[in-house]
């Protein structure tokens, strides 16, 4: 904004000074040329801002000065000009029919006309205006250059009204781009080749053609309605809901247009809403949105996947692996990403099943193999997995990895009368492997019931291995009570406090 105005304001400057300098320096002639006659002076001044690539100030200035001159050929050329790089080319083209009419010879109006009868696909038109300045000028190398094309593209353009017909997509979409190549302004190649793509499963590419088409035909509301409905068969809600807009902006009555549209609002809103929750890791309302989403919109695939994706994330961060991993798996068959098969190897760990989260790690990594999150989720499997053939303490509870410390605690108190050394009798080998049952019962309780500890062991480490933790073995017995494991069991007489 800032920036075109600087622009707008240095142009003016310029033409002014411009102005001034042919006062200062130039003839009585010119004097009147600016002063003296009104529409010479729009005239000049139009052509200032032409040269300064300001095209809307001169089309202003054109138009004054064809306002009280209205047949100056010159003008309406110089006009058309401007049209056309503003990207107006029925307005171009009527001036210069006005053109033509004026002055039949003028050959570089014909050649310009001609050359937009070409972009516009109107071939047979071109070939006659093309041929006229031909005749009267043959060595004409712009006027020759374009009709030397003519003749291919005619042909192409048959060729691919055929294929087109007999729902050749492929071979139909690779030839139309070839001709929309040398004809960009054709709305029915562009139509065409929206078939291809749609019929292809190319929707981004069909919308790209579309929004051209809104450019190329004025009050074009059909194609804000299609590219709308696009956008929301892709899931995408804003730009579907933009487009309707668009639409309502030319006819806020429209049929179609209207229904749509509240549809669309009411959708979009329930998204949007669930992206803040889930972003704002509001998670309880994240599950509820998501819900409502797959009731508002049971039937668009897209929305299903957000939903589902979004239901997967939230429930995993909620601790409901079950409901997360059901959901991840629905997502993950309509789209395979990264970031939600690292939710679901997540909820896999929390599950206990390595193998399970390692593969989805290795998946994202196929994807994409920068993904940092699937790489230290690797490792971190790895590390699990090692531990695993170590000691798994909440396989020795018995427990969730899930487990909250309530669950823990009853557990561990569980384990321990079970397998507390009192319950067996004199040397027998039964009382030997409860022994170590109740040291491996007790170190569980101690790190799954310290949360500095449990964070460590999560993470793959082992916090009462002296091999991992420099000397900080854990023995219950050695601690606390002079206890020496593995020397075989001397009188055992301590009272444990299931605390
Ligand atoms: C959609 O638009 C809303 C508000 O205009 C914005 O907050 C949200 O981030 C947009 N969503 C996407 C996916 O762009």
């Amino acid at each position: 904004m800032g920036n075109r105005r600087r622009e707008l304001t240095e142009g003016k400057m310029r033409a002014f000074c411009a102005l001034f300098w042919m006062l200062s320096v130039d003839s009585f002639g010119i004097l009147k040329g600016v002063f003296g006659n009104d529409s010479n002076k729009h005239l000049e001044l139009g052509k200032l801002y032409m040269a300064q690539g300001q095209l809307q100030d001169a089309l202003t200035h054109f138009h004054a000065a064809l306002e009280i001159d209205s047949n100056n050929y010159l003008t309406l050329f110089r006009r058309a000009t401007v049209f056309l790089a503003l990207g107006r080319s029925k307005s171009a083209l009527d001036d210069l029919n006005k053109v033509i009419e004026l002055k039949p010879d003028f050959n570089s109006a014909r050649i310009q006309k001609g050359i937009i009868l070409v972009k516009l696909g109107r071939l047979e038109e071109a070939e006659i205006e093309l041929k006229k300045v031909l005749q009267r000028d043959k060595s004409n190398e712009e006027a020759e250059k374009w009709y030397s094309q003519l003749g291919i593209l005619q042909r192409q353009y048959q060729q691919a009204r055929i294929l087109h017909s007999d729902k050749e997509w492929v071979t139909a979409a690779d030839l139309l781009t070839k001709i929309i190549d040398s004809c960009p302004w054709d709305t029915n190649l562009r139509e065409m080749r929206i078939d291809c793509h749609l019929a292809m499963g190319e929707t981004a590419k069909a919308i790209t053609d579309l929004r051209a088409t809104t450019k190329l035909i004025s009050d074009n509301t059909e194609s804000y309605l299609k590219l709308s409905k696009l956008h929301y068969l892709m899931g995408e809600g804003n730009e579907s809901l933009n487009e309707v807009r668009e639409c309502l902006k030319l006819d806020p009555e429209h049929k179609e247009c209207f229904p749509h549209y509240k549809k669309v609002k009411k959708v979009v809103k329930v998204v949007n809403d669930l992206n803040s929750a889930a972003s704002d890791e509001r998670f309880t309302d994240c599950i509820s949105l998501a819900n409502k989403l797959l009731k508002v919109e049971p039937s668009n695939q897209n929305f299903y996947f957000q939903a589902e994706e979004k239901l997967c994330h939230c429930s995993l961060k909620e601790g409901d692996v079950k409901e997360a991993i059901s959901h991840c798996t629905k997502a993950l068959s309509f789209r395979s990403e990264p970031r939600i098969l690292c939710d679901r190897a997540e909820a896999f760990i929390l599950e206990g099943s390595l193998d399970e989260a390692q593969s989805d790690y290795s998946k994202a990594l196929e994807i994409d193999e920068n993904f940092q999150r699937a790489k230290d989720g690797i490792q971190r499997v790895q590390k699990l997995q090692k531990q695993a053939k170590k000691r798994d303490y909440y396989k020795i509870l018995n427990v969730r990895r899930s487990a909250t410390k309530k669950e823990i605690l009853k557990a561990y108190r569980k384990a321990a009368q079970k397998w507390h050394p009192d319950n067996f009798q004199g040397e027998s080998p039964e009382k030997k492997a409860a022994e170590k049952k109740f040291i491996d019962i007790a170190a569980a309780k101690e790190v799954l019931t310290d949360p500095e500890k449990r964070k460590k062991f999560d993470a793959g480490e082992d916090p009462l291995d002296p091999e991992s933790q420099q000397g900080q073995g854990f023995n219950p017995f050695q601690q606390h009570h002079g206890f020496h494991r593995g020397h075989g069991g001397g009188p055992f007489s301590f009272k444990f406090h299931f605390n």
